[in-house]
């Protein structure tokens, strides 16, 4: 079958289209040269430091689409395409957990060696995974105010658009009674399965917070202020951040019924 091309492109214009090569299509050159140590002379651990924050910061991207997506679906009731993207979500994020586990590889003192050149930066500036949180469905008040205060005084306009839509929490919480759903599970069964990799994405969550934390915690120790003026105190108080408390509150519920 001949590929699909732009209607916008003439067979002519598509004839003489050059074949893509795997690094023109990647743009592998460009995105080779966006590794730049700052340390001088150049210290040969920093470049795994700066690898492993853009390859999360590309994942937070593909986290941040799919998102998109599922909360659509779920918008559509098309719980079996939501379950399936979530199962998709929760990969990548065990995945991405698993990949800050490499950096904990890095000797303390190496990092010393070449922190002071980082300045102020900080992975709590990371745009992307405030984005992530508020699409999410973390949204209050006082979660708000610390973003506010993380940029200047005023948010940034991706987090902005995202506070403009629904969030996760909210559509996934209106989608059903979830106690009936899990008093049942095989009486709504694709729900009950929707509940269930919801819970992961908020389990995977946790688990990246924590493998975080300790990654810290073996880097610069417990009580060492970070880079963004914070410290693993900081890490460890959002260690009970959940975006759908609902579908944790449930158990409970369920649990006091039974009379536990
Ligand atoms: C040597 C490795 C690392 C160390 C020592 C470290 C240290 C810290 C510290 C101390 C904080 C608290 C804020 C501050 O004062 O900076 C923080 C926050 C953060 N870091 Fe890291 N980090 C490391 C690796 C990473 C990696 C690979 C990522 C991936 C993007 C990352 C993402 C974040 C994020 C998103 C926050 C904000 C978390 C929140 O507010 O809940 N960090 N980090």
């Amino acid at each position: 079958m001949r590929p699909t091309h732009s209607p916008l492109r003439t067979d002519e214009q598509e004839r003489n289209r050059p074949e893509p090569t795997y690094g023109g299509y990647l743009a592998v050159d460009g995105l080779l040269r966006l590794q730049r140590p700052r340390s001088v002379p150049e210290h040969p651990d920093e470049l795994h430091f700066i690898v492993t924050h853009q390859a999360m910061e590309l994942w937070f991207k593909v986290v941040i689409h799919e998102l998109g997506r599922v909360r659509a679906e779920l918008g559509r009731a098309e719980w079996t395409r939501a379950v399936a993207r979530l199962g998709r979500i929760n990969a990548i994020l065990a995945a991405q957990t698993a990949q800050l586990g490499t950096l904990g590889h890095l000797d303390p003192q190496a990092f010393l060696e070449f922190r002071g050149f980082l300045g102020t930066a900080s992975g709590f500036q990371s745009v992307q995974f405030r984005v992530i949180e508020v699409l999410s469905g973390l949204r209050d008040s006082g979660y708000l105010n610390v973003l506010r205060a993380a940029h200047g005084g005023s948010l940034p306009a991706e987090i902005v658009e995202a506070l403009a839509t629904p969030g996760l929490a909210e559509i996934a919480g209106g989608a059903a009674d979830w106690r009936a759903v899990y008093s049942r599970p095989d009486a709504q069964g694709a729900l009950f399965l929707l509940g269930e990799a919801l819970l992961d994405y908020d389990r995977l969550w946790a688990g990246w917070r924590h493998e975080h934390l300790v990654l810290v915690e073996r880097i610069i120790g417990y009580d060492t202020r970070g880079t963004g003026g914070a410290s693993a105190r900081y890490l460890q108080g959002r260690l009970s951040s959940r975006f759908f408390p609902f579908l944790w509150e449930v158990r409970h519920r369920l649990a006091t019924e039974h009379g536990a």
